[in-house]
């Protein structure tokens, strides 16, 4: 089957790539810049937000005598992210596409922008679909907002107070989406995906400072703070108070609660291993 992974050069899309091409899938991969995907992944050069390039991936198919059947669907950093992603999904669906699978975020509810507004769009379709609500990704722990402070001053910042995260690895979540387009039928339309153990950041303070045998340390911050901070990190600024807010979200308990619903879908992988795998990154 032919698949589209849109976000294939991202966190989860990378990896769902690779699992799709192991099953033995044909695998289109749309990115801003084609040099980074290697075949047989078929790239496809492709911008959310210009939609002179919203066709490509199907013309790219047709070339090869192909149809795409399911797409993984990874949004633009953007508030309005609907005003992008609903059109692809009326052309995708023109185009023969019959299962999408929507990345969205464990506390973004349905009809909730960014991504819970697509996914209320989905819904209204005569599509199969799933949403994966995912926790907060291990990976994060390798981009700039967290990346800098550990190995520039030893710290992780953030203003989620003694709130405990699931934090949850991109290759459970790639699991999980691989099994969404690929299973005969989707079971769960309103997927959350969480990792094994609930964290705090000073339980996570204490894994790097145990792995990198130095000290690393919790900075508390307001969300004043936190938005600042990730501004200074490479985030548009439309969506830093979003995200500064869900630190509030963690510190009252948000995604505790999310972690003990009985239904979801939970992944293998510690952080713990995650650090030690990646403990490289991080010396200085
Ligand atoms: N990180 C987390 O903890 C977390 C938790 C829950 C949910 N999420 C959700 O997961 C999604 C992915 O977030 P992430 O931060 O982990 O990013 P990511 O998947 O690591 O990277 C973003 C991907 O999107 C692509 N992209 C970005 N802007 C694009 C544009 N204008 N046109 C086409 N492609 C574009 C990038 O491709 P190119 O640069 O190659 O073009 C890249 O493949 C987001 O919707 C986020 O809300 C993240």
């Amino acid at each position: 089957m032919a698949i589209l992974v849109t976000g294939g050069t991202g966190k989860t899309g990378t990896r769902l790539a690779q699992l799709l091409l192991a099953a033995g899938h044909s695998v289109y991969v749309t990115t801003r810049s084609v040099g980074k995907v290697q075949s047989p992944l078929k790239g496809v050069k492709f911008d959310w937000l210009d939609s002179s390039t919203k066709d490509a991936p199907f013309k790219a198919a047709a070339a090869n005598n192909e149809q795409i059947e399911a797409v993984y669907l990874v949004g633009p950093p953007i508030a309005d992210m609907a005003s992008v992603l609903n059109p692809f999904i009326d052309l995708a669906i023109e185009k023969g596409v019959t299962r999408f699978v929507l990345l969205s975020a464990s506390q973004v509810t349905k009809g909730q922008p960014p991504m819970g507004v697509v996914q209320e769009y989905l819904d209204t379709l005569k599509v199969d679909y799933c949403t994966l609500r995912p926790s907060w990704f291990h990976e994060n722990f390798l981009v700039p907002h967290n990346f800098r402070p550990l190995v520039n001053e030893d710290q992780i910042v953030s203003a989620a107070e003694d709130g405990r995260i699931p934090w949850i690895s991109s290759d459970d979540i790639a699991d999980a989406a691989f099994n969404a387009l690929t299973s005969e039928q989707i079971e769960e339309r309103d997927l959350l995906v969480v990792g094994p153990e609930l964290l705090t950041y000073e339980q996570i303070a204490a894994m790097f400072t145990e792995v990198l045998g130095r000290k690393i340390s919790f900075k508390r911050v307001s969300q004043e703070g936190m938005s600042q901070h990730l501004l200074q990190h490479e985030f548009h600024p439309g969506v830093t108070e979003m995200l500064s807010a869900l630190d509030l979200i963690v510190a009252t308990g948000g995604e505790e609660a999310i972690y003990k619903l009985e239904s979801k879908y939970v992944g293998k992988r510690t952080l713990l291993d995650f650090i030690r795998a990646n403990k490289e990154a991080w010396i200085r």
